[in-house]
C-alpha cells in the first residue's frame, strides 16, 4: 500500500524550503503527498522558535496530533526544524509527547530515510555539524516560484534572536553550485527565484574562491531566458554600493528589497548588537532610492525591546515614517532563553507591547495606503503568479502584489501592467 506523508510548516521562507527539502527526501522513499482531510501515515513538524508564539503553536499541534495517534496507532509523528536544535530542547520535548518517533535537529534531516521504518525507539538526533549537503532530492511546491539556498546559518547574534543558536555559523554554498540551480530550474520553467540567507549581503565570505554577494548578482543574470530574482533578507550594515549596483543594472534582478531596521533609537539598535544606528540605515535607504527609483523597500520592526521607552518607541515611529517602507513586518519582542536580551532587566510589559505595535501597525497602514496611491498611473513588469476565485494575482518588479482581471492563461507569464486604481494597500490593474 503507498504510504502518505504530511508536512506542517512553521516560521520563515528557509523553513518553507526546508519542507520541500523533507518532500523531496519523502518521496524518495516511496511516500506520497496526503489528500486533504484524510490521515496520512508520517507526519512531519518543522518547527521554528524565533518567538515564544511560534513555539506554543507547534505545542497546541502536537496535542492534536497526539489524539490522533491515539485513535491511529500506525502512524508516526516526527519533529525536526528550528525548535528541536535549541539548547536541550529535544530532551523537553522526548519528555512531553513520549509518542514522538523521532526528533531532528536542524542538520539531522538527512536521516529521515534511515530512521523512518525503525520502530524500536524514539531517534533524537541533533548535531552541530556545519557541512553543506549538496544534491539533496527537493519536491518543489510551486512551478513558478522557486527558492534557493545561497547560504545557511547566522553569524550576526542580534541579542533578542535564537536564529544564530539553532541554525548555526554562516556557510556560503558555491556560486557554479547556485548558477547550476538556476539554470536547471529556469530550463525546467520557473520564472521567479529567491535567494535565501540570513544576511544575503555577507554571503560568500568565507569561499576559498571569493565570491561577494555583488559578483553572484552580475553572474546569475547572464543565464539564458527570462525570469526574476530575488532575494532576502538584507543586513542593513553590510549592503554595499556594489550591491546596490549590481541590482539596479539588470532587469532580471526584482528591486525589492526586505531591509528589517528592527528599531528606530539608536540606544535600543545598540544593545540589539545591530551595528548601525537610524541615521546610517536611512541614509543607506536614501542611497538605494537614488540608484534605484523605482525601489520596493519592506522591513522587520520590533516593539518592547527591553528597556524601551516612550521616547525610544517615539524613534521606531519617526524611522517607520520616514522610511516610508511599501511593507512592515511587525513583531512584539519575545524573550528567548539564551539571548543575552533574555537577561537584561527592566522587560517591557506585555500590555505596553501590544499598545505599542498597535501605533505602529496604524501608522504603517497609513504609509502603505499612501504609497499604494503613488503607484496608481504606473506600468510595471508583472509576474502573473497564481489564479485566484476573482482575480489574476501577479507582482511587480518592485514587490508589489497586483490583482488583475481573470485570465488563467497568464499564469507564469509576465506582461506588462497599469495600476488603475488602489484600495486601502491593494492594487488593481489593467494588463497592456
Ligand atoms: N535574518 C533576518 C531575520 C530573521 S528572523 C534579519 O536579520 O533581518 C525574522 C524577524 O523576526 C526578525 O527580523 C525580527 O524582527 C524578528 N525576531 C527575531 N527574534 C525575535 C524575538 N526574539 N522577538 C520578536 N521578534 C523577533
Ligand atoms: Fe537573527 Fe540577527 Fe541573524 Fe537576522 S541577522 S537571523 S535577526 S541574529
Ligand atoms: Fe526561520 Fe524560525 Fe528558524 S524564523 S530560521 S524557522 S527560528
Amino acid at each position: 500500500m503507498i504510504q502518505t506523508y504530511r508536512i506542517i510548516t512553521y516560521g520563515c521562507q528557509m523553513n518553507v524550503h526546508e519542507s520541500e527539502k523533507i518532500a523531496g527526501l519523502l518521496e524518495q522513499c516511496g511516500y506520497v503527498s496526503a489528500q486533504d482531510d484524510t490521515v496520512a501515515d508520517v507526519y512531519v513538524l518543522n518547527t521554528c522558535c524565533v518567538r515564544e508564539s511560534a513555539e506554543t503553536r507547534v505545542l497546541g499541534n502536537l496535542g492534536i496530533l497526539k489524539k490522533l495517534k491515539e485513535q491511529n496507532p500506525h502512524i508516526k509523528i516526527i519533529v525536526c526544524g528550528c525548535m528541536t536544535q535549541a539548547d536541550g530542547a529535544a530532551e523537553r520535548l522526548q519528555a512531553r509527547c513520549p509518542f514522538l518517533h523521532a526528533i531532528l535537529g536542524t542538520h539531522n534531516i538527512c536521516r529521515l530515510p534511515e530512521i523512518l521504518h525503525d520502530t524500536s525507539k524514539t531517534h533524537i538526533e541533533i548535531t552541530s555539524e556545519t557541512i553543506i549537503r549538496e544534491d539533496q532530492p527537493i519536491a518543489r511546491s510551486s512551478g513558478i516560484n522557486a527558492w534557493v539556498n545561497i547560504m545557511y546559518g547566522c553569524n550576526n547574534f542580534c541579542s533578542y534572536c535564537i536564529v544564530p543558536y539553532v541554525r548555526g555559523r554562516e556557510r556560503s554554498r558555491a556560486p557554479e553550485r547556485i548558477i547550476d540551480d538556476i539554470r536547471r530550474l529556469t530550463q525546467q520553467g520557473y520564472k521567479q527565484i529567491t535567494l535565501l540567507g540570513q544576511n544575503v549581503n555577507s554571503y560568500g565570505h568565507d569561499l576559498s574562491v571569493p565570491c561577494t554577494f555583488a559578483d553572484l548578482l552580475r553572474r546569475i543574470p547572464q543565464i539564458e531566458g527570462q525570469f526574476r530574482i530575488k532575494f532576502m533578507t538584507s543586513h542593513p550594515k553590510d549592503i554595499l554600493p556594489e550591491t546596490v549596483s549590481a541590482i539596479a543594472d539588470s532587469d532580471k534582478i526584482s528591486k525589492f528589497i526586505h531591509m528589517p531596521a528592527q528599531a528606530g533609537s539608536d540606544r535600543i539598535l545598540h544593545l540589539m548588537n545591530r551595528k548601525y544606528t537610524a541615521e546610517n540605515y536611512l541614509s543607506k535607504i536614501d542611497f538605494i532610492r537614488e540608484k534605484i527609483p523605482n525601489a520596493g523597500i519592506s522591513g522587520d520592526m520590533m516593539v518592547g525591546f527591553p528597556t524601551e521607552t516612550e521616547d525610544d518607541f517615539q524613534a521606531t515611529l519617526r524611522l517607520t515614517s520616514a522610511v516610508r517602507y511599501d511593507n512592515l513586518y511587525t513583531f512584539i519582542y519575545s524573550k528567548r532563553k539564551g539571548t543575552p536580551a533574555a537577561v537584561m532587566e527592566e522587560q517591557v510589559p506585555l500590555s505596553e507591547k501590544k499598545l505599542r505595535i498597535r501605533r505602529l501597525i496604524d501608522l504603517q497602514a497609513q504609509i502603505a495606503e499612501q504609497t499604494a496611491k503613488q503607484c496608481v498611473g504606473k506600468t510595471y513588469n508583472v509576474l502573473c503568479s497564481e489564479q485566484k476565485s476573482n482575480a489574476l494575482i501577479g507582482e511587480t518588479e518592485c514587490g508589489k502584489a497586483v490583482h488583475l482581471p481573470k485570465n488563467t492563461a497568464l499564469v507564469g507569464q509576465f506582461v506588462r501592467a497599469r495600476i488603475t486604481s488602489s484600495k486601502n494597500s491593494k492594487l488593481y490593474g489593467e494588463i497592456i
